[in-house]
């Protein structure tokens, strides 16, 4: 594995390859990050996985400030699963250079639009200087952040970029919860909250098919296990992105919550 710090370097070498796999990432890798690489390495000649927390999508100093980094053990784990190039890139080499003009896509204001101001620009500043330093390649993104994925192949689709966004399921713990990077915050008495969430969710979807959706149920039931904060809790049909009346196979559950100040998403 080789690991390379400079834009110009990675764009270079993969010029010479045209099946070229690649995972972005902030790090702290787990394995829901370790499903897409090896889904990469599965369908592509060469792997590239990029380790960078992008200061501009987080809303939040604090938040930025406190988002975990185990740089030595990603290395480590990028090894261990064989990725091809991993790509460090400090501030100056993501965002020190001109790009084209990028359109944004429409962008509904609900979840995590409506919550984290500016979020999704600095996701799209990001990705369209990744994409453009890492080209043409097939991109592995999860489900599990689906406003996101959605969000990124609207932007690829307007501006004609040319990699191809390719979307993975979500990798959940053997107790339900989503796996995230934010996890290790927390301690096993906020993990048994988690499983819960999930299994209320799931629970209330698979014996509500069809039936409207109610929210405030949801809500009450989510608040007795302890949890104290809660963002959203939407319905969103997946193929529309829209909110959607019913609960159906085409629609899942969305949530962002709070756990000890830790902010957590979800969709079922
Ligand atoms: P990060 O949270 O590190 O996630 C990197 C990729 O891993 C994203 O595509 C995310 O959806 C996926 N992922 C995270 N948890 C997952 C899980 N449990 N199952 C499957 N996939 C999972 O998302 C970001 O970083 C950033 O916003 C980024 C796109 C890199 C831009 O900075």
């Amino acid at each position: 594995m080789k690991i390379i710090k400079k834009s110009n370097q990675i764009n270079s070498i993969l010029d010479q390859y045209n099946n070229t796999g690649f995972v972005p990432t902030m790090g702290t890798l787990h394995d829901g990050h370790i499903s897409l690489i090896k889904r990469s390495k599965k369908e592509n000649s060469k792997t590239v996985v990029s380790i960078f927390v992008n200061p501009k999508q987080f809303n939040k100093k604090k938040d930025f400030i406190n988002y975990p980094t185990k740089i030595k053990n990603d290395i480590i784990l990028c090894k261990k699963y064989k990725v091809d190039y991993l790509f460090l890139p400090s501030f100056n080499e993501v965002y020190g250079w001109k790009s084209l003009k990028f359109k944004y896509p429409k962008m509904t204001k609900f979840m995590e639009h409506k919550f984290r101001k500016n979020h999704f620009k600095g996701v799209l500043d990001v990705m369209s200087k990744l994409l453009s330093i890492v080209k043409n390649t097939k991109v592995y993104m999860g489900e599990k952040d689906y406003q996101q994925l959605y969000i990124i192949k609207q932007f690829c689709k307007i501006n004609e970029i040319t990699s191809e966004i390719i979307a993975c399921k979500t990798v959940r713990s053997r107790r339900g919860y989503a796996l995230s990077s934010r996890n290790i915050l927390l301690n096993e008495k906020y993990k048994k909250i988690m499983s819960l969430v999930y299994k209320i969710i799931l629970n209330y979807k698979l014996s509500n098919k069809g039936k409207i959706f109610d929210v405030s149920f949801l809500m009450k039931q989510i608040k007795k296990t302890g949890v104290n904060k809660i963002d959203y809790i939407e319905n969103v049909n997946l193929e529309s992105f829209l909110k959607s009346k019913k609960v159906t196979n085409h629609s899942n559950i969305f949530i962002a919550y709070y756990l000890d100040g830790v902010r957590l998403i979800d969709n079922i």
